[in-house]
């Protein structure tokens, strides 16, 4: 390293805040910081301007209506369709103007204008009729990032028929619960996809999850991926996507007018007990929500290349992959395969061959850039990128400032987007045009959101101090409801903290946090039994039932133990049946339990064998100690528990492995 380098990394790693730079203000969205008192004044109508970024069909009468919280309505009996918004509405002005630019593992690429992703919408929304989808029906996608798959939700919005898309890299069995949780008789996949240079055959997987669904499906679409590569038979109910949509060549299916409140889609995600939940997001709010927060913090405009490195089947890309950047006419890239293939510069040759604009990913994803070195970055030019984000789990300031210098070459605001699947869009963040950046604290919540930080009580705590997150407010992106539960939509969320006698609602995201005296908040992670994996959120609950329904498994428990790149790892701590061996054998079985239960994302980075777990008197499993144990850390007082000797044994085991 220089001397001029050692000074500068010096330099940054003293300096706690951060400006946007000048030249960024001047093109901001919003460089006004007037907008935080001028939401706090006017709300809710300040959420008119999230609504203005949209076409209605029908002007909504209300903003809000909180006559039955927590069960909220936005903008009601507003009429829209996402589809029309996202396509139709950008034909006359930008119907040549590139869409999706979508680079498959390969080195493959397809361009799709607005005018060829609204063509082949209709096209795919004709087909999806034919089939028999109706309004209102749910269509799951189990698809990875094709672009079939971002033309596959649009097609389903323009016929009112809700999507539910399950992450590619999910099992068949999740496939098959989620399927079932949604009722869902229409399902949307592909032949296989690229990883690493090979073909994954999702055919089969896709094969073995509608063995496992109770209900008939009545058709399935495959589009055809692999090509020659991987040859499969379609069974009587199985359609070709390019067969179908050639048939409809030209078709063009008016959009179906929803109400503001119609669902819009469903996505799984997973929570501290049961069943992943299938959280359910609305046309208007949602749609509105997303918009403004693209424009807002992203700072997206129509002539930008933005780039969100998300997998579709996540929240963050169905939000900020599809409806968002689609709905304000931008130019997106959409990347199949993985950062370090075929080189781990994979991602910053992108950058500079499409000159990208906006670039936005996870923090396990920079821990890993940091990991392999600055000699990827730095032997492209990465001088088009304007603005970086992140988003998933907590981001240190190391690797904070690590992304702005060698990235975004120290002239990039970075905005920090805490938010949930639950919420829609973003909630805290800093506006990348107003606010004061300090890594590793996201900053202030956004205008028009009510976030606090309290104690077990409910009250504020002060500044510095850790408690727990809540939004004092709804929200338009919030979700309506659990699909078909709402008990466990009350229960979930807004039980902890709200006074519903008083009819006091208190959003409880279950994420511990704190704040300082600018009313910046720092998400310290979360505070239920979830477990944050490479920014995926994977249900400890989930993993635990997995293993135990492994045969000769007799009881398990799942912690978080950290990890250098994926944040936390799972391990798995697990007694077995009396005469069952703890070898490799049912190491592996182990393994392959989770993964057939849940995926490869899942998988326990160790498994300690043990014969007892540490309990309580009471008989529940001391988890945080676990959890110590995981990361090595000085364990507190054990004397109360009811078996204290079993502690030494399994930190013994841990350092073995
Ligand atoms: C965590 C992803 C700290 C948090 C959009 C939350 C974060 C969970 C951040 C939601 C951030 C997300 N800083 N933590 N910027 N963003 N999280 O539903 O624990 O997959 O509750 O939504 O991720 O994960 P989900």
């Amino acid at each position: 390293m220089s001397d001029d380098t050692v000074e500068l990394e010096a330099r940054l790693e003293e300096q706690e805040a951060f400006e946007p730079p000048e030249e960024f203000v001047e093109q901001a969205n919003v460089s006004d910081a007037s907008i935080y008192e001028e939401f706090e004044e006017n709300w809710p109508e300040c959420w008119e301007q999230a609504a203005d970024l949209l076409t209605w069909e029908e002007e909504y009468d209300a903003v809000l209506d909180d006559s039955d919280a927590p069960f909220y309505e936005w903008f009601t009996d507003g009429k829209l369709n996402a589809s029309a918004n996202c396509l139709d509405r950008h034909l006359d002005d930008r119907g040549d103007e590139v869409a999706i630019d979508w680079i498959g593992e390969k080195g493959e690429t397809r361009t799709y204008t607005y005018g060829d992703l609204h063509r082949e919408v209709n096209e795919f929304a004709a087909a999806l009729r034919e089939l028999g989808v109706e309004e209102d029906d749910v269509v799951t996608m189990y698809m990875p990032m094709i672009p079939e798959l971002p033309v596959a939700m649009l097609a389903c919005a323009r016929i009112g028929a809700p999507h539910s898309v399950v992450f590619a890299g999910f099992s068949a069995e999740a496939l098959a619960t989620r399927m079932e949780s949604a009722d869902s008789e229409y399902l949307v996949t592909c032949d296989g996809y690229y990883r690493r240079g090979d073909l994954l055959k999702h055919k089969e997987k896709t094969d073995e999850g509608l063995a496992q669904v109770g209900h008939d499906v009545s058709d399935v679409v495959v589009v055809d991926r692999g090509g020659d590569e991987y040859d499969h038979d379609l069974a009587d109910n199985e359609h070709d996507y390019g067969d179908l949509v050639a048939e409809q060549e030209g078709a063009e299916v008016e959009p179906v007018t929803r109400d503001a409140e119609d669902m819009l889609f469903l996505m799984y995600t997973s929570g501290t007990t049961g069943e992943p939940k299938g959280v359910k997001h609305t046309t208007g709010g949602y749609l509105s929500y997303v918009s403004w927060t693209s424009q807002a913090v992203l700072d997206i405009k129509p002539d930008d290349t933005y780039w969100c490195s998300a997998d579709i089947g996540w929240i963050t890309g169905h939000s900020y992959i599809v409806y968002g950047p689609l709905a304000l006419g931008t130019t997106s890239v959409m990347y199949e395969g993985t950062p370090d293939y075929p080189e781990r510069d994979r991602l910053w040759e992108i950058v500079e061959e499409y000159g990208v604009d906006i670039f936005y990913t996870a923090p396990t994803a920079i821990r890993a850039f940091m990991k392999w070195g600055t000699e990827y970055p730095d032997g492209h030019d990465l001088s088009s990128l304007r603005l970086l984000g992140t988003v998933g789990e907590p981001i240190n300031p190391r690797a904070w400032k690590w992304y702005y210098k060698h990235i975004g070459d120290e002239s990039c605001p970075i905005v920090d987007t805490w938010w949930q699947t639950e919420t829609g869009g973003m909630m805290v963040t800093t506006l990348p045009g107003v606010g004061t950046m300090k890594p590793g604290s996201a900053g202030p919540p956004l205008p028009g959101i009510d976030a606090k930080i309290v104690d077990t009580k409910g009250d504020e705590v002060e500044a510095g101090r850790a408690g727990y997150l809540t939004v004092n407010k709804p929200w338009p992106g919030m979700l309506r409801t659990v699909y078909k539960n709402d008990d466990r939509y009350i229960s979930e969320y807004w039980e902890e903290y709200s006074d519903s006698d008083a009819d006091e609602w208190v959003y409880f995201p279950e994420d511990g946090a704190k704040i300082d005296d600018d009313g910046y908040i720092t998400v310290l992670g979360r505070v239920d039994d979830v477990l944050n994996v490479s920014g995926h959120r994977l249900g400890t609950m989930e993993i635990e039932s997995a293993i135990v329904g492994v045969e000769g498994v007799a009881e398990a428990a799942v912690v978080g133990g950290n990890h250098p790149v994926k944040g936390e790892a799972v391990y798995a701590y697990v007694i077995t049946e009396e005469g069952q061996g703890e070898d490799d054998a049912m190491r592996d079985r182990i393994v392959a339990g989770v993964e057939d239960a849940i995926g490869p994302i899942a998988r326990p980075e160790q498994v300690v064998f043990t014969p007892e777990l540490p309990k309580t008197r009471s008989g529940k499993i001391m988890r945080r100690l676990l959890e110590d144990i995981a990361n090595e850390e000085e364990l507190g007082d054990t004397s109360t528990l009811r078996n204290p000797d079993v502690v030494a044994d399994i930190q013994a085991k841990v350092g073995d492995d």
